[in-house]
C-alpha cells in the first residue's frame, strides 16, 4: 500500500479516508513524545483533555482548564511542527458561540490546527466554522459530561440519536468525527454514512482511523483497558529503573569512574597548597 504524502492539513485526512487508508491518531501531552510521534508518522496528535487524568492527576476531565491545554499544546507543537495537532476545548470553555470562538482562537494561536468539542452543540459548531475554525466532533462517550465510562448507543433509540447527531455535525461542516466507546456495528454504520473521516476509540474496527491514549499503549496506565492495547510495560520498566538507581546511589555504585570529571594534577596541587596556607 503506497502511503500518501503527509500534510499538516485536514484535506489530507479526507484523502486518506477516500483512499481507504487508516488514519492513525494518538494523544500527546509533551515535547519528547511529540518528537517521537512525529518521527513515527502519526497522522494526528491529540492534545486532549485526557491530559487531566493521565498527566495532571485530576479526578476527571471537568478539572481541565484552558491554561492546562495551552501549556501542553505549546510543548507538543515545539516537538511536532509537521503534524496535524488537534486540541480539545475543555469543559465549560464553549458555553456560548463567542466564548467558544475566543477560546478556539487561543488554541489556534498556540499551535493547534483544529479543535475538538463534545456533543451536538449546533450553534457553537456553526459559529466556529463560519469563523474558519476547523472543528472535529466527538460523539458516543463524552468524558466531560458522562462520568460513568459505559458503552453508548447500545439500543435502537440511543444508536439512532448518535447517527442523527453525526449527520447534523457533518452538515454543519465538521472536518472529522471522533466516536468514543460505541458498539462496532454502530461505528461502522456512522462511518459508511459519513463523508468526513471518523476516528474511533473503543468503537470497533471499521472507523476510518483509530485514536488511543498514549499512556495506555505505553503501559504508563497501571491497568489494562479493553479498548486499548498495551504495547509496552513502561510502569515496570520505570519502577525497576528507579529502584536500581536508588540502590546504586545507596551502595555507592553510582556515580562510578565513568561518570565523573577530574582536575589536572598540577591545578589540584596548587589548590591544596592554597587551602593549607589559608587554614594555617
Ligand atoms: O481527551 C482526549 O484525549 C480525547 C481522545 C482520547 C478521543 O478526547
Amino acid at each position: 500500500m503506497s502511503s500518501l504524502p503527509r500534510k499538516k492539513d485536514s484535506e489530507y485526512l479526507l484523502t486518506k479516508k477516500q483512499a481507504q487508508q487508516k488514519i492513525v491518531a494518538l494523544t500527546c501531552y509533551d515535547y519528547p513524545t511529540a518528537l517521537l510521534e512525529e518521527q513515527a508518522g502519526v497522522d494526528i496528535l491529540f492534545v486532549g483533555d485526557s491530559v487531566g487524568t493521565n498527566i495532571l492527576g485530576y479526578q476527571d476531565e471537568t478539572e481541565v482548564t484552558m491554561e492546562d491545554i495551552v501549556h501542553h499544546l505549546k510543548a507538543v507543537r515545539r516537538g511536532a511542527n509537521q503534524s496535524y495537532i488537534l486540541a480539545d476545548l475543555p469543559y465549560a470553555s464553549y458555553e456560548t458561540p463567542q466564548q467558544a470562538l475566543d477560546n478556539a482562537r487561543i488554541l489556534l494561536s498556540h499551535g493547534a490546527d483544529g479543535i475538538k468539542l463534545e456533543g451536538v452543540r449546533e450553534e457553537v459548531v456553526k459559529y466556529l466554522i463560519e469563523h474558519n475554525v476547523e472543528v472535529s466532533g466527538h460523539l458516543g462517550l463524552l468524558p466531560q459530561t458522562h462520568h460513568k465510562k459505559v458503552v453508548q448507543g447500545k439500543n435502537f433509540e440511543q444508536a439512532k440519536e448518535l447517527i442523527q447527531g453525526a449527520a447534523t455535525l457533518e452538515q454543519l461542516g465538521i472536518f472529522m468525527l471522533v466516536l468514543e466507546l460505541i458498539p462496532e456495528e454502530l461505528g461502522q454504520i456512522i462511518t459508511q454514512n459519513s463523508r468526513v473521516p471518523t476516528i474511533g476509540i473503543g468503537s470497533g474496527r471499521f472507523t476510518d482511523g483509530q485514536v488511543l491514549i498514549v499512556n495506555d499503549i505505553l503501559g504508563i496506565t497501571p491497568f489494562k483497558l479493553r479498548l486499548a492495547k498495551k504495547y509496552q510495560d513502561y510502569q515496570t520498566l520505570t519502577l525497576d529503573t528507579i529502584k536500581q538507581y536508588k540502590e546504586e546511589v545507596e551502595q555507592e555504585v553510582f556515580p562510578s569512574e565513568d561518570n565523573v570529571r577530574h582536575m589536572a594534577e598540577t591545578e589540584l596541587q596548587q589548590l591544596i597548597t592554597w587551602m593549607n596556607n589559608k587554614i594555617g
